[in-house]
This record gives structure tokens, C-alpha cells and sequence, in this order.
């Protein structure tokens, strides 16, 4: 088992403004190995990185993110003056400083999500080994995989069960990433022995981190990297 990883949940969400170009800087700050952010499509055909389904809890505007073009999008507050970044965006800001989790949030992303990693990789931005892509909708996350093989996916869960195991086999995925509530040595061993690391969410106190690290997780998401 190699050492353990730090993913930054949704930039350095307990510093800056989640999902946000700022938080993703501030995650570079602070060295972490992986940047986890969601993205959703909106009305113009853009992928756009923000959490939920609509603006109103990390913004000063409401209504769903799939019926705002990017235009409106790009009028919200999404914190201290951040934008709304899109996909694209973060990635140029991001720049392969570290590894970036691509979590599909909304609807139908699994296309243009593809093409926008092909483009870095095409272009050199990225290798095809800096992408993780996961999702808990996990019909997108096999639709994904069957046009992208060559870039790894992880299976989003609340509790591991059995069949999870049997769709990260599918899936050739590198991760299984459930909520760390749910992580007990048992728990990790099925995992491991099925042959995937697991990377559990999100894991903010210092207590939690610790008792993460000595049950031997391969990596936990956090807000506070
Ligand atoms: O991918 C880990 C974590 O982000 C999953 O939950 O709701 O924070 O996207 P959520
Ligand atoms: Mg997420």
C-alpha cells in the first residue's frame, strides 16, 4: 500500500468559497495531492463546477444550474466575487499542479466531460493519469467509462456493499469512496482484497483524520487540507 493521499474536498472548502477558482488555488497552497469538484451542465452546454442542482445555497441568485445559460451563470456570487468556474477554467488554473477528482454531479455530463479531457490530454496539458473520474450515478459513471477507457474512475458510495465491488471490477476502477462513517477495518479489508484503494469523504476533524489514517484508508476528502 502506497502513502496516504489528501484530496481537497471541493477546492479547500473550510478556506475559500467551495468550488471556486479561489479554493482551488488555495488547495494548491497547501500542497494536496488531488482537488475534488462537481460539475453539472448548464442550459448552454457548458460543464460548470458548483455542487448543487441550483444556485441558492452558494449563491446570491436562485433556479437550476440546467436551465441558466453560462452567461447567467457567470452573473452569480459564488462567493467573495468568484464566479462560477467552468470546467474548463479550473483545469487551466489547476494546470496539473496536482491530480484533479472529477466528480459528475448533474445529468448527461459524461460527453462534453470526455471531450474536455481528451483536449488536455491531446494538448499536453494533462496526463490521462492526473484525471479521476467518479460519480454516485453510476449508469453515467459505466456510459463514461465505455467512451474513455483510459481514464480512471472511482465508485461513489454511502455504505460499500458487495455489488459496488462488482462494478468497480467492471469499471477497472482505482477507488472505492464512501462516506468514512461508514469505514471499519472490515470494511476496508473487502475492499482491498477486491483489489481497489479507497478514498473516503469527507473527513474534517483531526480526530477523524487520525482514526482514517490508522485503520490504513489509501486517502481521505477533506475541507480543511
Ligand atoms: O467525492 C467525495 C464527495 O465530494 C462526495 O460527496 O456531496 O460532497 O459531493 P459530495
Ligand atoms: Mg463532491
Amino acid at each position: 500500500m502506497g502513502n496516504m493521499i489528501i484530496i481537497g474536498h471541493r477546492g479547500a472548502a473550510g478556506y475559500a468559497p467551495e468550488n471556486t477558482l479561489a479554493s482551488f488555488k488555495k488547495a494548491l497552497d497547501l500542497n494536496v495531492d488531488m482537488i475534488e469538484f462537481d460539475i453539472h451542465k448548464c442550459l448552454s452546454g457548458e460543464l460548470v463546477v458548483i455542487h448543487d442542482f441550483t444556485l441558492k445555497r452558494t449563491t446570491n441568485l436562485n433556479g437550476y444550474i440546467k436551465n441558466k445559460t453560462l452567461k447567467q451563470l457567470k452573473q452569480a456570487d459564488a462567493g467573495n466575487g468568484e464566479t462560477i468556474p467552468t470546467l474548463d477554467e479550473s483545469l487551466r488554473l489547476i494546470n496539473a499542479e496536482s491530480r484533479v477528482n472529477i466528480e459528475i454531479k448533474g445529468r448527461d455530463c459524461f460527453v462534453e466531460l470526455a471531450q474536455s479531457i481528451e483536449y488536455q490530454i491531446n494538448n499536453k496539458l494533462y496526463n490521462p493519469e492526473h484525471f479521476l473520474v467518479s460519480s454516485f450515478d453510476h449508469a453515467q459513471l459505466l456510459k463514461f467509462h465505455s467512451i474513455m477507457p483510459g481514464i480512471n474512475t472511482a465508485v461513489l458510495v454511502e455504505k460499500p456493499m458487495r455489488k459496488h465491488l462488482k462494478l468497480a471490477a467492471e469499471l477497472q476502477s482505482e477507488s472505492i469512496n464512501p462516506d468514512y462513517r461508514f469505514i471499519d477495518s472490515k470494511t476496508l479489508d473487502l475492499i482491498h482484497n477486491a483489489g481497489f484503494l479507497a478514498y473516503a469523504y469527507t473527513v474534517d476533524s483531526n480526530l477523524h483524520k487520525e482514526k482514517m489514517k490508522r485503520l490504513g484508508i489509501d486517502g481521505f476528502f477533506t475541507n480543511f487540507p
